[in-house]
């Protein structure tokens, strides 16, 4: 049985990764300092609390055991906190990856899938987005995760480091289950947005309904994390056959406006949305779709999940844990 570490394995999409890794016959260790994840979300695997800052418990546990293969999902991931303190920024998700792929040298771990994101591409004219497209980012976030996607082609380079970067667009529903689902301390995602609204009955603020778009509210490419999941589990596979590295967009090739989120969150939960519409906020594209045809060529991979059960399953894990974990 193949080892995988996966650092940050205890958030969001690191822990329907986890299942999906489990599912397909992996050994999987989870490394997680908690600032964001849960305990709860990967209480049958093996959990190290542990931070990507301290190198020696890093390369203890590099050191302790046979590891296969890492998928990469620590960072922190706010842009709005990240214009604001770039250089935490900086020392979390290029220091702790630094400090990941130094081990992973020093110990001849050769295969990692490392999470990416759609913020890399900047703002874009152009719809949908392929991964020829110039990578500029206009926030710290994008930045970091652009500077991790540089180092680890360098370590192709030099220590045969073979990565994907799998760059996610909008990650959003939850284990249909119910059993995991999203749970961030200062949530900014507006799936979870909309259904707090209805659960604790406030009021939504949609940011600006004059865009050139088909209703006039922003249109992103909302991704089912199991999708994801998945998806890194073939990314994963990919390596371990020998397959070469690069950076592949995950998403639907689907994008759905705000308006039609809105909508879609009342027919999942039989309830209305109240929302106010605000202005626009800075640096928010009128449209972000991504091209997907380079995930189906080399992995094999494309969404199976759309927007219904994106919806319904979200619903779900909101409904029955209010509170997230902590409820
Ligand atoms: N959620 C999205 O829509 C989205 C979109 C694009 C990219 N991403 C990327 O995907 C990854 C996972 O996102 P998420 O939404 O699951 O976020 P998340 O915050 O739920 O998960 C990140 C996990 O990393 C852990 N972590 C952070 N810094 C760490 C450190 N220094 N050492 C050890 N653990 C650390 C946190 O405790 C948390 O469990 C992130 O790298 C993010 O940038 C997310």
């Amino acid at each position: 049985m193949k080892t995988v570490l996966i650092p940050g394995g205890a958030g969001y999409i690191g822990s329907h990764t986890v299942r999906a890794l489990a599912d397909a016959g992996f050994n999987c260790v989870v490394y997680d300092n908690l600032s964001e994840g849960h305990r709860e979300a990967v209480k049958d695997f093996e959990l190290i609390e542990g931070d990507l800052l301290d190198f020696e418990k890093l390369t203890q546990v590099f050191k302790s055991r046979k590891i296969d293969g890492v998928v990469h999902f620590a960072a922190f991931a706010l842009v709005g906190v990240s214009m604001k303190d770039p250089l935490a920024y900086y020392r979390n998700n290029v220091i702790g990856t630094h400090n990941l792929l130094t081990t992973m040298v020093n110990t001849e771990v050769k295969n990692i899938v490392f999470s990416s994101t759609c913020a890399v591409y900047g703002d874009v004219k152009n719809v949908p987005i392929n991964e020829s497209f110039l990578a500029e980012p206009c926030n710290p976030y994008g930045e970091t995760k652009l500077a991790v996607e540089r180092m680890l082609k360098w370590c192709d380079a030099a220590h045969n480091i073979k990565y994907v970067c799998p760059r996610y667009f909008n990650a959003a529903g939850a284990m249909s289950d119910g059993s995991i689902g999203e749970d961030h301390k200062l949530e900014t995602h507006l799936i979870p947005l909309v259904y707090r609204a209805i659960l604790k009955n406030e009021t939504l603020s949609v940011f600006g309904n004059d865009y050139q778009t088909r209703d006039g509210s922003c249109i992103r490419d909302y991704i089912h994390v199991c999708d994801l999941a998945d998806a890194h589990v073939k990314a994963l596979k990919f390596l371990l056959d020998g397959g070469s590295s690069m950076s592949v967009n995950l998403g639907t090739e689907y994008g759905a406006s705000v308006f039609e989120i809105i909508k879609a969150a009342e027919q999942a939960s039989g309830m209305v949305v109240n929302y106010t519409v605000a202005p626009r906020r800075a640096g928010d594209p009128p449209i972000l779709v991504a091209d997907t045809s380079l995930a189906k060529e080399k992995l094999g991979w494309n969404a199976v999940r759309g927007l219904k059960e994106i919806m319904a399953d979200a619903w779900q894990w909101h409904k029955n844990h209010p509170k997230g974990y902590g409820g």
